[in-house]
C-alpha cells in the first residue's frame, strides 16, 4: 500500500457517481438515458485522473442495496456495464489503465463476471492509473465478509485474536491491496455515504457538488482536486 504522496495531488480518488435518473428525468427521458450519459463521465473523469497523476480511481458504480431496483433498472446496468467492458478494452490499454472491480461478485451473472476477469487480466501489467470498479458492494458487506473470513482463520489456528489489529484486518477487506482514498467526490448534492466504504473512509476528504453525474466531466475533476489541494489533513494530531 504506497502512502500519500508528499504533494497536493491525492494519491486516490473515489467516486460516488449519483443523479443519473434525475438527469435524464430534466429531460424528459427514462432513467437509463442517465446511465448511458454515465458511462462518458467515467472516460472523462479517468482521462483527467491520468493526466493530473492521480494513481488509484475507485467508482462507486452499483451498491448491495441497488440490487432491490426495478428489474429491468438492473438489467440495463448489468448489460451497460458489459459493453462498456467489450468498448473500453483499447483505450484503457492505451492509456496504461489498470482494471480491477471489488464486490460480491457472486451476485452477478457468469457471463459478466467472465467479461470483468478477462479485462482485469488484459490490463494487469498496466501502471499508470489503477480503475477500481465497485459493484454489488457495499461497506458493511466488506466488513461482514472480512470478519467472517478472519474467523475462520482464527479457527483454524492461523492467526491469534491478540495478532488483529487495523492492518491485519484491513487484509481481509477486498480493497486489502489498495490504499485508502484521500478524496471521496459525491455527486448529484446529496451528503451521504450510503454504505460505500465505511471502514477505509475513516479519514478521506469529502467533496460535494450538486453536479449530476452525466455533467461531471474533465473541469468538474480538476476542480474537486483543486478543492482537495487547499484542504489541511491532520489525522487527529495538532
Ligand atoms: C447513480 O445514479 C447510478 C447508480 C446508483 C447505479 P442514480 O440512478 O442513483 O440516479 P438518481 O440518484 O436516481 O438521480
Ligand atoms: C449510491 O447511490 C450508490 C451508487 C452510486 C452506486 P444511490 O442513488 O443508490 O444512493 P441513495 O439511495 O440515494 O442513498
Ligand atoms: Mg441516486
Amino acid at each position: 500500500m504506497p502512502m500519500t504522496e508528499q504533494s497536493n495531488t491525492p494519491v486516490h480518488v473515489s467516486i460516488i457517481m449519483d443523479g443519473n435518473g434525475r438527469w435524464a428525468k430534466a429531460r424528459g427521458k427514462e432513467r437509463i438515458y442517465g446511465h448511458f450519459e454515465g458511462v462518458n463521465s467515467v472516460r472523462a473523469c479517468t482521462e483527467a485522473a491520468v493526466e493530473a497523476g492521480v494513481r488509484y480511481l475507485s467508482l462507486f458504480a452499483f451498491s448491495e442495496e441497488n440490487w432491490n431496483r426495478p428489474a429491468a433498472e438492473v438489467e440495463t446496468l448489468m448489460g451497460l456495464m458489459m459493453r462498456s467492458i467489450e468498448r473500453e478494452v483499447d483505450s484503457l490499454m492505451k492509456n496504461g489503465v489498470r482494471f480491477v472491480v471489488l464486490g460480491n461478485l457472486a451476485r452477478l451473472s457468469e457471463g459478466l463476471r467472465a467479461a470483468i476477469a478477462g479485462l482485469m487480466e488484459k490490463t494487469a501489467a498496466c501502471d499508470r492509473l489503477t480503475l477500481v470498479v465497485f459493484l454489488s458492494y457495499s461497506g458493511k458487506w466488506d466488513i461482514l465478509q472480512a470478519s467472517r473470513r478472519l474467523a475462520e482463520d482464527v479457527a483454524a489456528g492461523k492467526v491469534r485474536p491478540e495478532d488483529v489489529d487495523q492492518d491485519a484486518f484491513s487484509q481481509y477487506l477486498v480493497t486489502a491491496d489498495i490504499p485508502d482514498p484521500d478524496l471521496l467526490i459525491r455527486t448529484s448534492g446529496e451528503q451521504r455515504i450510503s454504505n460505500f466504504l465505511l471502514w477505509q473512509c475513516a479519514y478521506t476528504e469529502f467533496y460535494y457538488t450538486d453536479v449530476l453525474w452525466p455533467d461531471f466531466r474533465k473541469p468538474e475533476f480538476r476542480a474537486a482536486l483543486d478543492a482537495y489541494a487547499h484542504r489541511a489533513r491532520r489525522f487527529g494530531k495538532v
